[in-house]
């Protein structure tokens, strides 16, 4: 399997700290914020790992970066034009995936805890995809989801919803078969002028392909400067080390 770090966006919520950097750049606890995906990734096994980010900062990310020799993988590259949404950014990485089943992590989201059980699980899946869940008391901020407990299969996915059916949102952590690509040819631009990862998820849950889990430990995402200081601390707490 290969990895993918989403790090475009313009990162409005936590202006003006994002005006002159990428939002991925900032620190939570010790480390960059992309360190934690980019860790995530590593604690799996998976080294082969691609990145996107919006052509303003790639040379910073690459500054940062640099061959990921240091770190013990391998990075490759791509810049996003304009920040079109979540499945326009995983659309750029088709290449790099080379028809091999994908880890996308969303570059803002913050685990304690490694997802290897959770990317054991998707191998022994046929085919498909997974999504991971965890219970929030703010669910209009999150894609949510409705689901089956007893096949454990999503039904359907809500984008912020104003009324929500549940608290388990859907984090920043997707798994996929090679048939995503088409999907996100597929999909619509949504009301807020992006393509949505939540319209690609929603293909799976129709076909009845997409399962998931609700993960341990601790999840947040850094987007807004509450979520951003409560990571911080959650990182500076566990010496930004990943508990296997
Ligand atoms: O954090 C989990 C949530 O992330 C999910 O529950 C939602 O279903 C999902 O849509 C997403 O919601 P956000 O509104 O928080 O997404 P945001 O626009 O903040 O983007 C999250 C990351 O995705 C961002 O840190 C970088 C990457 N991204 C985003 C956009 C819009 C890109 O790489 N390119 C983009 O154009």
């Amino acid at each position: 399997m290969k990895g993918i770090i989403l790090a475009g966006g313009t990162g409005t919520r936590l202006f003006p700290l994002t005006k002159v950097t990428n939002k991925h750049l900032l620190p939570v606890g010790k480390e960059p914020m992309i360190f934690n995906p980019i860790r995530q990734l590593i604690s799996t096994g998976i080294t082969d790992i691609l990145i996107v980010t919006s052509k303003e900062h790639m040379g910073d990310v690459v500054g940062l970066l640099g061959s990921g020799y240091d770190v013990g993988c391998d990075f490759t590259f791509k810049v996003q034009d304009r920040p079109g949404g979540i499945a326009d950014a995983l659309a750029l990485a088709e290449g790099f995936a080379g028809g091999e089943r994908i880890v996308v992590i969303l570059g803002d989201n913050i685990l304690t805890h490694s997802i290897r059980p959770y990317i054991e699980g998707f191998k022994k899946q046929t085919s498909g995809a997974k999504v991971l869940l965890k219970k929030v008391g703010d669910p209009e901020r999150f894609g949510i989801a409705a689901l089956d407990e007893r096949s454990k299969m999503i039904i359907q996915i809500e984008e912020k919803p104003q009324d929500p059916k549940s608290d388990h949102a859907v984090i920043g952590v997707y798994m996929y078969d090679d048939k995503v690509f088409d999907f996100i040819r597929n999909i619509e631009i949504s009301e807020r002028g992006e393509l949505e990862i939540t319209s690609v998820n929603n293909i799976y849950a129709e076909r009845g392909e997409m399962t998931y889990a609700t993960v341990d430990g601790e999840w947040t995402d850094a987007g807004t400067f509450e979520s951003l200081k409560y990571a911080n601390d959650l990182l500076l707490s566990i010496d930004n080390r990943i508990k296997e």
